[in-house]
């Protein structure tokens, strides 16, 4: 059967990588990229697929049932790839309903409608994209594996747990068949500067006060978000349906000695003096509830399916720093669009 794959939130910093991958990989699919462009959602991420011949983008808000349904059935999609969320802790914070409405909600549009609409079942999949946060915090020692019990604790997180219980309930129920991955902290390019790393970045090139929550000393195991997209690709293809894969990148940092690295790769590229942008570093008010520590155990995602991380740390922190600092016309149209009254307020002290 001819594949009409829909991907949503495929104009975000993740979505953006994976329709690229399916486009350029699977010429013979139908790539049906469907984002509402919030804040997050940027054509620009995806505009070098814009005259590629499988690929097409349509405005949608996932929220938007009516919209959504005629979509599915026009396009007459066949699996879904579901990216499409409200993705940032702090916003989730202080402003949880979109959170409640795009993540669990939405999701569930998208699960009704493959239970009203795929009538043989075994021929789809809806593979659902969720995070390690669902798990909850981490101790100094141990890491997640798919057996580990869900304790969410940020709206953000719970929202996403809410939806993955969704998923396996209309697996469980209906029979739709699903797969699922949980994915520890991305980084690479296009991604929104109000996430660490290209906040950092950006920061760094303006020399702007660096704000490092609390003592620094969270934990946060970090994955290129291509080898993200691989593993997403070789989840949809060979992964089993009904299990869930835990994607890590068996690379903790504490955020401190990651800033601090990111600020030695800035001072080399920027050819300031050694030592320089370290001066940034200011220590605030810590995040409300912040998780002490996400470590994925991505063993079974290697065993089973032979997929492990491509590239190390290092090198794709000096790639990612290389790509902000080549696009700086792509991160200054978003810190001076919309986004730029949220910036200023919570990242600045313009
Ligand atoms: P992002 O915020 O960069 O992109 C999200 C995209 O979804 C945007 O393009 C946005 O416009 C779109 N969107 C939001 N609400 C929508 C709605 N109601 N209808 C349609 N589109 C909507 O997020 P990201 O970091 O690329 O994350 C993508 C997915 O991966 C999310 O489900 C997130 O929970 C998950 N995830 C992210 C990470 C990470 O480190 N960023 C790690 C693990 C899992
Ligand atoms: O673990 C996967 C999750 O990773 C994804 O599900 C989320 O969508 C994604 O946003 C990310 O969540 P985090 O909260 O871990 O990412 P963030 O980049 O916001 O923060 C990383 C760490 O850095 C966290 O411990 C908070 C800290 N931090 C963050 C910002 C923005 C700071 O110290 N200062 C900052 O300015």
């Amino acid at each position: 059967m001819a594949k009409n794959i829909l991907i949503t939130g495929g104009a975000g910093f993740i979505g953006s990588h994976v329709v690229r991958l399916f486009v350029n990989q699977y010429p013979d699919y139908r790539i049906i990229n469907l984002d509402s462009l919030t804040y997050a959602g940027n054509l620009e991420n995806i505009k070098d697929l814009e005259n590629a011949a499988n690929y097409s983008f349509v405005k949608c808000d996932i929220r938007d049932t009516a919209a959504l349904e005629a979509i599915f059935l026009k396009e007459n999609i066949t699996d879904i790839i579901h990216l499409a969320a409200e993705s940032h802790v702090d916003r989730s914070i202080s402003g949880p309903m979109d959170f409640i409405t795009t993540n669990i909600v939405g999701t569930a549009n998208l699960l009704d409608l493959a239970r009203t609409h795929w009538k043989n079942k075994e021929e789809h999949v809806f593979y659902h994209i969720s995070t390690d946060e669902v798990y909850g915090s981490l101790g100094a020692e141990g890491f997640f594996t798919e057996t580990t019990a869900y304790d969410p604790k940020s709206p953000y997180s719970a929202s996403k747990a809410s939806s993955d219980h969704l998923v396996n309930a209309y697996a469980h129920t209906y029979g739709i068949p699903v797969k699922m991955s949980n994915c520890s902290n991305n980084y690479g390019s296009h991604q929104f500067p109000e996430k660490l790393i290209p906040l950092m970045i950006n920061n760094i090139r303006h020399n702007k006060p660096l704000p490092v929550y609390g003592t620094g000393e969270n934990v946060r195991d970090w994955l290129w978000v291509e080898d993200h997209a691989k593993a997403i690709d070789v989840i949809f293809h060979k992964g089993k349906v009904g299990e869930t894969y835990n994607i890590g990148g068996w690379n903790e940092w504490t955020n401190i000695d990651l800033v601090k690295l990111l600020c030695q790769i800035m001072d080399t590229k920027l050819e300031r003096e050694k030592g320089t942008s370290e001066q940034l570093i200011t220590y605030v008010t810590d995040r409300a509830g912040h998780d002490m520590r996400y470590a994925i155990d991505a063993s079974k995602i290697k065993t089973n399916l032979g997929w492990e991380p491509s590239i190390q740390f290092e090198e794709g922190l000096e790639k990612t720093v290389s790509w902000y600092l080549a696009n700086e016309k792509w991160i200054d149209a978003i810190t001076s669009g919309s986004y730029k009254d949220y910036y200023l307020q919570h990242y600045s002290e313009e």
